[in-house]
């Protein structure tokens, strides 16, 4: 298994539970929306464990005292259109203050190459984290294409999250956005002709969304 710099596998037992469950082309489409939200909440858990706190004085019922709370900059989830909707509700759930942006592309069939047709974000003249969410890194277009957008609208700080990631993809993140850490639940082993991820877990909209 190929090893990459920019790509961090977040291993925990309940994500591997979950994702097992999630490729298997039996999971009702309920289910399957239902995990994509666990996963993406694991995944977020792990993901922000080098977040900034800082002290903060209250009163318990009992007595004053000093707590923590997240600081920092603040937080963008920024799904990619349509697939990475289901991973917003998880991550918004452990996060309720993060803003929502989003992006919209789809993959030409034909060529693979993504097709952007949305793009609305808060503004990145506050400095933000931004988390950009797709559950599949394929060849890499997608994700690219995306982290070009953010930057073109003043982001600096991003991290994509996926839940299945194909070595073409990482590769081509890593070539063209080495500053993008990214993270997945799974490194799988490569893509058929189609561009689909094997083993992966089929079309993740489709499974999403209930069509096709
Ligand atoms: C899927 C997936 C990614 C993209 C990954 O979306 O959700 O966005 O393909 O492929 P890539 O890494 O080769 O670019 P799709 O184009 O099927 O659009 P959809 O979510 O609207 O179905
Ligand atoms: N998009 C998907 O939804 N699944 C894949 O395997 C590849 C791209």
């Amino acid at each position: 298994m190929r090893t990459f710099p920019n790509l961090a596998i977040l291993g925990h037992p309940l994500i591997k539970h979950k994702l097992t469950v999630l490729r298997d082309r039996c999971t009702p489409t309920k289910d399957f929306r239902d995990l994509v939200a666990e996963i993406a909440m694991l995944m977020a858990y792990e993901v922000t464990k080098d977040l900034p706190t800082e002290p903060i004085d209250l009163e318990t019922p009992l007595e004053p005292t000093t707590g923590e709370k997240v600081a920092g900059k603040k937080l963008t989830l920024v799904p990619i259109l349509r697939a990475g909707l289901g991973m917003v509700d998880g991550i918004s759930r452990l996060i309720p203050s993060a803003r929502v942006g989003h992006i919209g592309l789809y993959r030409n069939e034909q060529t693979l190459e993504p097709v952007d047709y949305y793009f609305k974000a808060p503004s990145a003249r506050e400095q933000r984290d931004f988390f950009l969410l797709d559950p599949m890194l394929a060849t890499g277009g997608s994700a690219v294409a995306a982290c070009t957008t953010l930057k073109n609208a003043g982001a600096r700080s991003l991290r994509f999250l996926c839940v299945v990631a194909a070595p073409e993809g990482v590769a081509k993140m890593l070539a063209a956005h080495p500053d993008v850490p990214v993270y997945a639940a799974a490194l799988d082993r490569q893509l058929n002709e189609q561009g689909y991820i094997l083993p992966g877990l089929g079309d993740a909209g489709d499974r999403l969304f209930g069509t096709r």
